[in-house]
């Protein structure tokens, strides 16, 4: 994709990153990831005011109607795990300033129960691509989602500004993205909840029914059942 008119550049005062707002893509990972083919050069930020195909965690489809929050951060190459942590938590961060809310281990982030945004995790040979969807002022979802989505307006019955929102994210994304990995690590465990009793989801379609005892630096799971590699984690369900 070659950069044109249609693509507003701006540049943050407070963080130098360049930012590209799109009305439409198929998904701003992907646009990030052309944007990185065509040499575009680290560290941008990608929005859009909907995607048509985007994409969710397990090759999901990330419901993007006009409403939400649509972005990618396409930074240095980093550790997909810092990535993630750095992402959920920044998230957790945004969201918990409108509505109390916990990270579902590994990155998902719940209020009331529904998920209300998420984090996906891209790597290219020299560049991370960190894309967050966040579920801001749509007041309804696709049947599928029944029981599962929820947004901002549906919990607060407020509408919000998505401009705000996304400063508040680019400011907790640099804070987070500039730490050391062990600082933000432990402020994600302290979002983190796992409940006492929980079904692991593995790659695979395989579940465990077990007790989480810890999950270390490298988001490893121990449980009462074994340990888990975070590359087999699909979610974990709280009993
Ligand atoms: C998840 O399944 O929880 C991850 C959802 C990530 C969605 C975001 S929206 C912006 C970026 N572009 C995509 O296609 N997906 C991510």
């Amino acid at each position: 994709m070659r950069l044109n008119s249609s693509f507003i550049q701006l540049s943050l005062q407070w963080l130098p990153v360049d930012r590209y707002n799109l009305k439409v893509c198929d998904s701003t990972n992907d646009v990030a990831r052309q944007f990185l083919a065509d040499g575009v050069k680290v560290p941008f930020v990608v929005t859009a005011d909907e995607q048509n195909r985007g994409k969710g965690q397990q090759n999901r489809r990330w419901v993007s109607e006009k409403g939400g929050l649509y972005t990618s951060f396409a930074i240095e190459k980093i550790d997909p795990r810092k990535a993630l942590v750095s992402g959920a938590l920044s998230v957790h961060s945004v969201v918990s300033g409108y509505v109390p809310s916990i990270i579902r281990f590994p990155n998902d982030i719940i209020v009331n129960g529904l998920k209300i945004a998420g984090v996906l995790v891209e790597q290219t040979v020299h560049a991370t691509i960190i894309g967050i969807g966040i579920n801001v002022n749509q007041n309804c979802f696709p049947d599928e989602l029944a029981g599962v989505a929820t947004s901002l307006s549906m919990e607060t019955g407020a509408v919000y500004n998505l401009s705000e929102i996304m400063s508040r994210l680019l400011g907790f994304m640099k804070d987070s993205l500039s730490s050391p990995y062990e600082h933000i690590f432990n402020k994600y465990m302290q979002s983190i909840f796992y409940g006492k009793g929980c079904t692991i989801h593995l790659s695979g379609d395989r579940r465990i029914k077990c007790r989480i005892e810890r999950i270390d630096v490298d988001l490893n799971v121990h449980t009462t059942s074994g340990d888990f590699a975070f590359e087999d984690i699909v979610w974990i369900e709280s009993a």
